[in-house]
């Protein structure tokens, strides 16, 4: 503790070279820095005594990094991250450029900040603390740090494949969540999964004179528009058939739960800055935020978007949408689901095209047993606080992959606080959510360390 204390600043330093490197990875333009990120971590977990590979895959490398293996049978743990960031745009609400970080009232101001480069930076500063003072470490350790968690981990799993061998472990750790706020570190025992579309309604061959046309053919944003409308209602409900029949209730452990956490309705719709809240009838905002399936337009396109007006009906409309699912919805259903009711409402007047994008299964894991316990000891530890747990609304795609193929389940402990405006302008990482991470993770690698040893590896979940 007294090296992390001491090594503060220079840990910052290094996390804002970090965090110069614009690793967009939905963006081709970005390719480059996504090689070049790969290889600063690298870099930066060799220097810090890891043995390290950067792991080319068809899309966006990842990088694999080991602590110094000791003689017998020890406890294994990953710990999972990710080095990419999602674009910074809108760019004009940014009050400091997104790829050069400042600090600013205890706060770390950069795109990916938070989500997630800060988060297991915490893990690999309090790795380094062991290593450089020559403390025992209680676990085997492997870093993934991954490059496509932002475009839906596609490639991920087959690493995970191919390295199975060298990557089963007893559990996985992953920061890249968040905590209500100082005083209240988390354990997160549920995520949401995720189902992409993106759908496109064309009519004329070209923009039309909406003054010679305008009457005679249906207008595609307008149709669009209609057909969108149509899929939540006023009740804040899916529209869909379908969509609720695999959704599993909400347990009355789980309600009471999220009702101890100290959330106001006024001050989040203030914080938020929205006129009022919305959302479906019977939730709580806790709820509806983070345990309940929902469908979003991500970004709509159609028609003259510059300077003052342009009279036409535009030949197309597209949009882009999410869903995000709770167990047991998975995201190849719900896709079809969504085609076919589409299909279904589409009027004859335009032609409709939708394609899929990424997915992500939905995720939930029992919050007793061991492995939590030992998760809560270390975040009780790490911030001097009485942790609580809790359902999270975001989704991190190969959290199912750990569980389908090395048969692990993660431990879900994050750091991002909630004005942490993650994927949005002003991203940050707390600087005191950062030196409880690592006091977090310092403690953790001994409570799993004890835990683990104490078991035999078969019966580990
Ligand atoms: N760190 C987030 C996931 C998250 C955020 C979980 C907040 C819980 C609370 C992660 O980096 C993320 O943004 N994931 C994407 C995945 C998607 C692009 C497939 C998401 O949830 O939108
Ligand atoms: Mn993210």
């Amino acid at each position: 503790m007294t090296y992390l204390h001491a090594n503060e600043r220079r840990f910052i330093d290094e996390l804002k070279d970090y965090l110069r490197l614009p690793t967009i990875s939905a963006q081709a333009e970005h390719a480059s820095d996504m090689v070049a990120g790969a290889r600063w971590v690298a870099d930066h977990c060799r220097a810090m005594g890891l043995q390290a590979e950067v792991c080319p895959t068809p899309g966006h490398p990842v990088v694999l990094a080991n602590t110094p293996r000791r003689p017998g049978k020890r406890p294994r743990v990953l710990i999972y991250g990710h080095y990419d960031v999602q674009p910074p745009d809108p760019l004009e609400g940014w009050e400091s450029p997104p790829f050069e970080p400042r600090v600013v009232g205890g706060r770390l101001f950069a795109r990916g900040a938070s989500d997630n480069k800060g988060q297991h930076f915490a893990h690999l500063k309090a790795v380094e603390a062991y290593l450089r003072t020559g403390t025992e470490l209680p676990c085997d350790l492997t870093f993934v740090i991954e490059g496509e968690e932002e475009v839906g981990s596609a490639h991920l799993p087959e690493v995970l494949r191919r390295r199975r061998a060298e990557l089963t472990c007893d559990c996985v750790v992953i920061s890249d969540t968040g905590m209500p706020s100082l005083k209240l570190p988390a354990l997160t025992y549920a995520l949401r999964g995720i189902a992409a579309l993106e759908i496109k309604v064309t009519g004329p061959n070209r923009d039309l004179h909406s003054g010679i046309y305008g009457g005679s053919v249906a207008n595609p944003a307008m149709v669009l528009s209609q057909l969108l409308a149509g899929l939540v209602n006023q009740q804040g409900r899916v529209t869909v058939p379908g969509f609720y029949a695999k959704v599993k209730a909400l347990s009355a452990f789980e309600r009471r739960q999220m009702g101890r956490l100290p959330h106001q309705d006024a001050a989040y719709r203030r914080f938020l800055g929205s006129p009022a809240l919305f959302g479906e009838r019977g939730y709580t905002s806790e709820e509806r935020r983070t345990a309940r399936p929902t469908l979003e337009i991500n970004g709509l396109t159609s028609g003259y978007q510059g300077e003052g007006s342009k009279t036409i009906v535009p030949s197309w409309a597209s949009a882009k949408l999410t869903l995000r699912l709770v167990p047991d919805q998975s995201p190849a259903s719900i896709v079809r689901l969504m085609k076919a009711h589409l299909r279904r409402i589409c009027p004859p007047t335009v032609r409709l095209e939708v394609k899929a994008g990424h997915g992500a299964e939905p995720y939930w894991v029992s919050p007793e047993g061991p492995l939590a316990a030992a998760a809560l000891a270390a975040l009780r530890r790490g911030f001097g606080r009485e942790p609580v747990l809790i359902r999270e609304g975001g989704s991190i795609p190969i959290v199912v992959g750990f569980r389908k193929i090395l048969r692990a389940e993660s431990l879900l402990l994050g750091l991002a606080l909630p004005d942490a405006n993650a994927h949005s302008p002003n991203e940050s990482f707390h600087l005191e959510a950062f030196s409880g991470g690592m006091r977090m993770s310092a403690h953790l690698w001994a409570e799993l360390g004890q835990t683990l040893a104490r078991r035999p590896a078969s019966s580990a979940s």
